[in-house]
């Protein structure tokens, strides 16, 4: 795993009329595309399902991170996969057998990933910390963009981290909601390796200058002075 800070835009609150020109304005500071799959049971909120991914798949070369907030992953991660999606995570009390989703995502040639909302704790990931490639620390409850992170998840970072080299596993830890310009400093101070920006990056009246400011600030080139407060 590569120490470069990953960012992954999420296109939850990206501007759908002009989806294309969104992710076009992005692509050059980002690692991944979050995409956020909801069914309106798992979490109160739809959004969309393999057919985006395979119309975003179309116009972009950077890897799909697909974060499926769905009941029953076992019967859609075929389709999510076969529409392109390069990682593939979903939550870990979605369903009750998660080892045979994570194998199905990497026998389908995806990057399997497991997420967990605030309120589950970071022990129940534990016996899939060797199987998995990554993992989602949600710092809000999942269903929406622009909500506020949740400093007391940050923590879990740590734990999870901790856990995995107690079990001689390297894990890379996504953190997902909330994330902002200003708060990206405490996000990377407790380790985060990957970013899931939303709403500050595709809410901005100028998304790739939004994008380049939150590329400039992983990468350590941010000239701007740190934000106060
Ligand atoms: C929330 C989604 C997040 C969200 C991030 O359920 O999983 O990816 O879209 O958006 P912001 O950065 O606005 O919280
Ligand atoms: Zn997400």
């Amino acid at each position: 795993m590569d120490s470069k800070i990953k960012l992954s835009p999420s296109i939850l609150n990206a501007d759908f009329a002009r989806l294309a020109d969104a992710i076009k304005a992005v692509e050059p500071y980002s690692d991944y595309i979050h995409m956020d799959v909801m069914d309106g049971h798992f979490v109160p909120n739809i959004t969309f399902g393999p057919l985006v991914i395979e119309a975003v798949k179309r116009i972009t070369d950077v890897p799909l991170d697909t974060h499926l907030m769905i009941y029953n992953p076992p019967e859609w991660v075929e389709a999510f996969a076969e529409a392109g999606s390069d990682r593939i995570s979903f939550h870990l009390r979605a369903c009750r057998d998660p080892e045979s989703v994570i194998r199905a995502t990497r026998r389908l040639g995806a990057s399997p990933g497991l997420a967990i909302s605030p309120e589950v704790p970071t022990f129940e990931l534990k016996p899939f910390l060797g199987m998995v490639d990554f993992v989602i620390i949600m710092c809000v409850y999942p269903g929406f963009g622009g909500q506020k992170l949740m400093p007391e998840m940050l923590n879990r970072i740590g734990a999870v981290k901790r856990d995995a080299a107690e079990m001689g596993v390297k894990v890379e830890v996504e953190v997902d909601g909330g994330v902002k310009a200003k708060n990206i400093p405490m996000v990377l101070e407790a380790g985060a390796d990957n970013l899931v920006v939303g709403s500050s990056i595709f809410g901005a009246t100028d998304v790739s200058r939004a994008a380049a400011e939150v590329r400039a600030i992983l990468d350590g080139t941010d000239v701007r002075p740190a934000a106060s407060g």
